[in-house]
């Protein structure tokens, strides 16, 4: 028994941004990212909500759409739960899930976001899985929890709305997606055999974005300070950690800096990166007593084609033992792995019975892999 995928889809914003059009913008050029990255185009959202990406993956994924691939088609009440890992959320309330859950109709469904960057989409496989587990049938307590049996987890973002469109070093990786997975727990099947997600300290801050909502507030220690509630101080400015790390004196990278932006060390996040993958790879191996041989292919994040490269030739595996989708999507963060996993199921590269890792690493730093059986 088991939680097991049986449906998964993906949608992408209608505009396609290929690399030489963001030479328009900063000093960069299509050479120099794809020999970096593998990223040729990405796609971004003008006039799309990420509920709007949300929903058209997961209608992909519940069959409701010839977009997408399932086992068979779900009905609205078929659904117990909608987990949507984000860090782009349309609103903080309410919540990105809860958005979903009401444009499906899923009527039945408890919803709630997660955010653990871009291994969001791990993290809530890994959620969903423990909470169909803890309402199974045999399980201690289980009558007296929230019956679970099937669940939409859901990566969606826009990261190009939270992207420095000046700093060359991170707008060149970023676009936006949403991809869908729909899960049920099946006695006769094994599904997901190992899971491991883990959080290392970021302690140089290489991988952040602030929020932008940290309004003044007319307070200090001593209480309430009347003067402090000039109409500069209701205008938020929000320093980026990009501005903070700009060299002492100058005022242009402040200036510069959108409220609200991705700050990345390209090369302390590579070098995490390409350990996090690895790490978490052996971990669900060890964890399901699995050989790397037997797997038939592994979804990682997208982020990035060296880091995969990287972990291939580390795990001495070939490219092909991978799927690869970043050359025209870029990093979608959470959305990556789903949408990932979506292109490997339509394409045919994943058959029932095929043992299969997702793996992703993520700002936080998180980290995490799941083994499941197809
Ligand atoms: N176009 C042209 N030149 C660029 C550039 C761009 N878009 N961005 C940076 N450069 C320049 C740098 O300024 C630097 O110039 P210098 O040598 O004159 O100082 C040079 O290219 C090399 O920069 P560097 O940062 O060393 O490149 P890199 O090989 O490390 O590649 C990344 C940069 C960002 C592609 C790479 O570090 C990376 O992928 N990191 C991990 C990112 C990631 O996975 N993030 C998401 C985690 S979820």
């Amino acid at each position: 028994m088991g939680c097991t995928i049986i449906g998964c889809g993906k949608a992408l914003p209608a505009l396609e941004v290929e690399n030489d059009e963001l030479a328009k913008l900063v000093d960069t050029n299509d050479e120099w990212i794809v020999t970096r990255t593998g990223i040729s185009s990405r796609h971004v959202a003008v006039g799309e909500t990420g509920t709007d990406l949300a929903e058209t993956a997961a209608r992909a994924a519940l069959g409701w759409s010839q977009e997408g691939w399932c086992e068979r088609s779900l009905a609205p009440e078929d659904i117990d739960l909608v987990i949507v890992a984000t860090i782009t959320p349309d609103a903080l309330v309410p919540s990105a899930a809860g958005l979903l859950r009401e444009r499906l109709g899923l009527e039945h469904a408890i919803a709630f976001d997660l955010n653990a960057a871009c291994t969001g989409f791990i993290y809530g496989l890994t959620v969903a899985e423990s909470m169909m587990a803890a309402c199974a049938p045999g399980f201690p307590g289980a009558p007296g929890r929230n019956p679970v049996r099937r669940a939409l987890v859901v990566g969606d973002e826009r990261l190009t709305h939270i992207t420095d469109w000046a700093d060359r070093s991170t707008c060149v990786l970023f676009g936006d997606g949403a991809g869908a997975a729909v899960v049920e727990w099946d006695e006769k099947r094994p599904g997901i055999l190992s899971s491991f997600v883990l959080n290392t300290t970021d302690d140089t801050g290489a991988l952040s974005c602030p929020h932008a909502f940290d309004a003044h507030v007319p307070f200090d220690a001593e209480g309430v300070v009347p003067s402090a509630l000039t109409a500069a101080d209701r205008a938020p400015y929000i320093t980026t950690p990009a501005a903070s790390h700009a060299s002492e004196g100058s005022t242009e990278a402040l200036e510069a800096s959108p409220l609200q932006a991705i700050y990345m060390d390209g090369q302390k996040v590579f070098k995490f990166a390409a350990e996090a993958m690895t790490e978490a790879i052996h971990q669900v191996l060890a964890r399901s007593g699995v050989a790397l041989d037997d797997v038939a292919c592994i979804v990682p994040h997208q982020a990035n084609e060296r880091i995969i490269k990287y972990a291939a030739k580390k795990l001495g595996r070939p490219m092909d033992l991978f799927q690869l989708s970043i050359a025209n999507v870029g990093n979608t963060s959470a959305a990556s792995v789903p949408m990932a996993l979506a292109d490997a199921y339509a394409g045919g590269r994943i058959k029932r019975g095929d043992k299969v890792i997702v793996v992703a690493f993520g700002g936080g730093f998180t980290s995490g892999a799941v083994l499941f059986e197809a």
